[in-house]
């Protein structure tokens, strides 16, 4: 219906996505200047390396954090770092301890992608607070909707307390809209303003915008989808690990878990018109990343692991 509504597709879109900023400040009870939207997160993700880092600089990211960040360093002419996880999950300490007087970004998903895990508000404070000052700390929250974990925090307050923090979000996830390429950031208006200079003008389609105030509208979807990934990963990493997997925890809506023979694991559900996602390119060759899907499709999976 929205898509139906969308008038006005032979003019240029809002170049500022203003209603869906006024929209998502409404929301969350955050000021709309402080917010910048991008096609997906990917490109807020972007952005912030072209305007933070370039030769000669280092961007920290997790042994296992998302392929883009290394990406974004590498394709402002920064050196992507790579430092160890605990346990398949980002450590405060080993991040802290990579920092030398070249970095000049840290990117963290919390919960990551591919393993699931996260770290605590407590942590995510901790970091920040022992970052060095001059340091932009990027917290990607692209699974923020799917955590359940009492002592999450999306870091708000971080990014409110100083110019040096910035918190991303998309509609790729559990607002299911990633084909519309929607995403977003929030931080102190000394980096908005920076982002937005070199943000291409008419970065977000009109279809973008419409889409994505539509989805922030449909509460009820949100909550069904939220309700369903929760009941639906437990489950299925409780079956993964009754079955003998390694299962990190997971806060996302996908498990990875660990196989002794990942790639025949991986042919034989294609085999069965099920796919998910090898983790080679990761470096995690052992293990699979699977989505939670419907509950018909989770049982097949499980069926089909058993056999
Ligand atoms: C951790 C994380 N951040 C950001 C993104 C980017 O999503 P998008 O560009 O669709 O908003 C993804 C997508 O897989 C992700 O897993």
């Amino acid at each position: 219906d929205a898509v139906q509504n969308a008038a006005s597709l032979n003019r240029y879109p809002d170049g500022a996505s203003s209603e869906l900023r006024e929209k998502l400040g409404e929301i969350n009870n955050l000021n709309p200047e402080q917010i910048i939207c991008g096609a997906g997160s990917d490109e807020i993700l972007e952005l912030i390396a072209y305007a933070y880092c370039g030769e000669g600089d280092e961007v920290i990211y997790t042994q296992h954090g998302f392929l883009v960040y290394p990406i974004a360093a590498m394709s402002a002419g920064a050196k992507p770092i790579a430092v160890a996880e605990k346990n398949l999950t980002a450590d405060v300490d080993t991040i802290l301890a990579a920092v030398n007087e070249r970095t000049r970004i840290v990117m963290l998903a919390n919960p990551n992608n591919p393993t699931g895990t996260y770290i605590s508000g407590a942590e995510l404070k901790r970091l920040r607070a022992d970052l060095r000052e001059d340091i932009l700390l990027v917290i990607d929250n692209a699974y923020a909707e799917c955590v359940t974990a009492d002592d999450y925090d999306m870091g708000y307050d971080l990014a409110d307390a100083a110019p040096n923090t910035i918190i991303t979000r998309t509609f790729s996830k559990m607002y299911g809209i990633p084909a519309l390429r929607v995403g977003w950031g929030y931080a102190a208006p000394e980096i908005i303003d920076i982002l937005n200079r070199i943000r291409p003008p008419f970065n977000l389609t009109t279809l973008g915008q419409v889409g994505a105030c539509a989805a922030l509208d449909d509460v009820e979807f949100m909550q069904k989808s939220v309700a369903h990934n929760t009941k639906w990963r437990e489950w299925l990493s409780a079956e993964l690990r009754g079955l003998g997997c390694e299962v990190p925890p997971s806060q996302g809506n996908f498990v990875l878990a660990k196989f002794a023979d990942a790639n025949a694991v991986f042919e034989k559900l294609r085999a069965n018109d099920i796919i998910v996602r090898e983790m080679g390119g990761y470096g995690l060759p052992e293990y699979l990343r699977i989505s939670i899907g419907l509950e018909a499709d989770m049982k097949k999976l499980v069926a089909l692991l058993g056999e």
